[in-house]
């Protein structure tokens, strides 16, 4: 990797998603939403009924979808098999099953590895739950983002009509939980990464810091 590579690591909520495109926006960069890959294999998942209480019939089909992302910070799209999944992969079934279907190995090894062929020679800001530990261990410059409780609640109600704080709160403790305690590649913060909490920063000031911490390294 010869190019620029930003990890964004961090739980929901916690503003990962605006904070890296607006980065990737400043600076010219590339854009790849790792979630989205996670979530874009649960759609296919639940759409072809596969049982998701069997890992085993997961990692069976896991190889199957074929996904095709975009890059562009300003506009990033997301594919299975020629469909916009854009919509439907943010939508409560495809997030209250994401967990179980990101947890199974053969689904990461299989997305992790497209992820590096994306990543390539570089230019790109990646966020995800990995990407510091596993994906991009070499980046230049890894994030890990983190925000009050209530902080994050208070966001994702506010971008999802029709959903309370409390709920929130509650779904997202328990995503954290599963995606912080399962055994493949859990989220974790790089033994070298720089944690920015968000709680009382608006998003400017979060990508204001990101590019200075760049600059230093750069
Ligand atoms: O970031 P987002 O909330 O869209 O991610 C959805 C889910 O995908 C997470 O809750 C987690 O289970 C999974 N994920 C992951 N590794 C990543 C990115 C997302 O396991 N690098």
């Amino acid at each position: 990797v010869t190019g620029l590579v930003v990890a964004m690591d961090g739980p929901s909520g916690s503003g990962k998603s605006s904070a890296s495109r607006g980065v990737a926006k400043a600076l010219g960069l590339r854009y790849l939403d790792t979630g989205a890959m996670y979530r874009a294999i649960t759609w296919w998942v639940l759409r072809e009924g596969v049982d998701l209480t069997d890992p085993g019939m997961i990692a069976a089909r896991a190889g199957e979808p074929v996904l095709e992302m975009g890059t562009d910070p300003g506009a990033p799209t997301v594919a299975v098999g020629g469909v916009d999944v854009a919509g439907p992969i943010r939508g409560p079934e495809v997030t209250g099953a994401v967990s179980a279907v990101s947890a199974v190995p053969e689904v990461r090894r299989r997305l992790v590895a497209e992820q590096r062929a994306i990543i390539g020679a570089g230019d790109i800001v990646v966020e995800g739950r990995d990407i510091g530990t596993v994906v991009a261990p070499d980046a230049l410059l890894k994030v890990y983002l983190t925000a009050s409780a209530e902080a994050r609640a208070l966001r994702r109600a506010a971008e999802i009509a029709g959903s309370s704080v409390e709920a929130q709160q509650a779904d997202m403790a328990r995503r954290d939980r599963l995606d912080s305690t399962r055994t493949a590649d859990p989220l974790a913060m790089a033994a070298d990464a720089v944690e920015l909490d968000t709680t009382v920063l608006n998003l400017d000031e979060v990508i204001a810091e990101i590019l200075r911490l760049i600059k230093e390294r750069t």
